[in-house]
């Protein structure tokens, strides 16, 4: 772990081979096989689903990509990311890699560098929480973390300058991503819903980090010709809120929020404003409040944002109901609750920083049991 921001860059590695004898084309091949051999090895993330005693007429469901090898819904963007860079000639034998990233991006890379053989370094915030950082350490991965986190993507490019393969997660998302299928992660969620009562959700809900995930569930949506709409559950004040409400690409978050991989400080370049139907923008202690919820409800902890996604889908729900609509309603467990034992989930931390969730708490599982919404006051 290095936080200073002005030493040397590291000698590039961009042209040594690692894998002496070993041509350039080759490697690649190899890499990719590397790659393919991984993805028949994993299998598809759960869909769960729950019931609501408010909501008799609406099922939940929640796919949770905390089950990947890496902990995160990142594991898909990770070998997708690789994958590009790759295809694309960008990355060769032996070379460096880096990517800016929240701490589960970073985990997921660490992790398909080491399959690969390749050094890994994570630029990310400082307030990152602990647990993945040493994640990222476990990997044999090097963070390198900088005290701003508006700053990551400019140390990011700073490490490419000296000869590290950027495999830009905020810049390429977007576009790596297969979003016509490919078993991506719509396709994976329509697919699982066939069987179902209501297999066309009325809404999908998912958060907003690269922009990514929302950029390949919107364009799958209308690839198949379906009316489900998509909703981004957000950090109150977010830059993706105020740009998504503005249409405005330079809007910039008037709330900073410790709810990690979402709310980002700018509005990223693989965000597509035109594929999300709706924003709903939710309080940090709500966000946290729901954590506890899901716990209650399915006897596992998720991470920060998988609470984001909750509150915004009771919130459609309740407009649903109070429509008197039927259907089904689905949204992302994003990454395990154990990674925010120092931050998140410790009541010393949350004390230390003014966030108390308990009326919080009481007004979803409130929301839960009515079918009403219950704002806060
Ligand atoms: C931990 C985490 N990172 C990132 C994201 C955002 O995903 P993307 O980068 O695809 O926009 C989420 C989404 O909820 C998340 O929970």
């Amino acid at each position: 772990m290095s936080t200073s921001p002005d030493r040397a860059p590291p000698a590039s590695t961009a042209v040594t081979a690692t894998l002496a004898g070993v041509g350039e084309r080759e490697w690649i091949a190899r890499a990719l096989a590397q790659l393919r051999q991984e993805a028949a090895r994993s299998a598809d993330t759960h869909l769960l689903k729950l019931a609501f005693p408010g909501f008799p007429d609406i099922d939940f469901y929640f796919k949770d990509e905390a089950t990947h090898p890496t902990g995160s819904l990142k594991h898909r963007l990770a070998r997708s990311l690789y994958l590009y860079a790759l295809c694309n000639g960008r990355l060769r034998p032996g070379q460096p890699v880096v990517d800016a990233s929240s701490g589960s991006t970073a985990i997921s890379e660490a992790w398909f560098a080491r399959l690969l053989g390749l050094r890994f370094t994570a630029v990310m915030p400082a307030c990152t929480a602990p647990r993945k950082i040493a994640e990222v350490e476990a990997m044999g991965a090097h963070c390198d973390l900088v005290r701003d986190p508006a700053m990551v993507h400019e140390r990011a490019a700073w490490h490419a300058a000296a000869g590290a393969c950027h495999l830009d997660q905020f810049g390429l998302a977007e576009r790596a991503t297969d979003w016509r299928g490919n078993n991506n992660i719509a396709e994976s969620i329509l697919g699982q819903l066939a069987g179902e009562p209501h297999p066309e959700p009325a809404w999908i809900v998912c958060g907003l980090g690269t922009g990514g995930t929302s950029a390949t569930i919107g364009r799958y949506l209308r690839y198949r010709g379906l009316r489900t709409r998509l909703c981004a559950a957000e950090p109150a004040g977010s830059a993706f809120a105020h740009g998504w409400h503005d249409r405005d690409r330079t809007a910039v978050c008037s709330l900073p929020t410790v709810i990690e991989g979402i709310g980002r400080p700018r509005v990223e370049p693989g965000f597509l404003f035109e594929i999300v139907d709706e924003l709903v923008e939710v309080a940090d202690v709500a966000s946290i409040a729901a954590m506890q919820v899901l716990e209650r409800h399915l006897g596992r902890r998720y991470g920060g944002s998988s609470g984001t996604n909750l509150v915004a889908c009771l919130q459609l729900a309740a407009q649903m109901r109070a429509r008197g609509e039927r259907g089904s309603i689905v949204s992302l467990l994003c990454d395990p609750g154990e990674r925010y034992d120092a931050t998140l989930s410790n009541p010393d931390w949350l004390h230390r920083h003014g966030l108390d969730p308990t009326a919080a708490v009481a007004r979803l599982q409130a929301t839960i049991d009515t079918g009403r919404w219950h704002p806060a006051p």
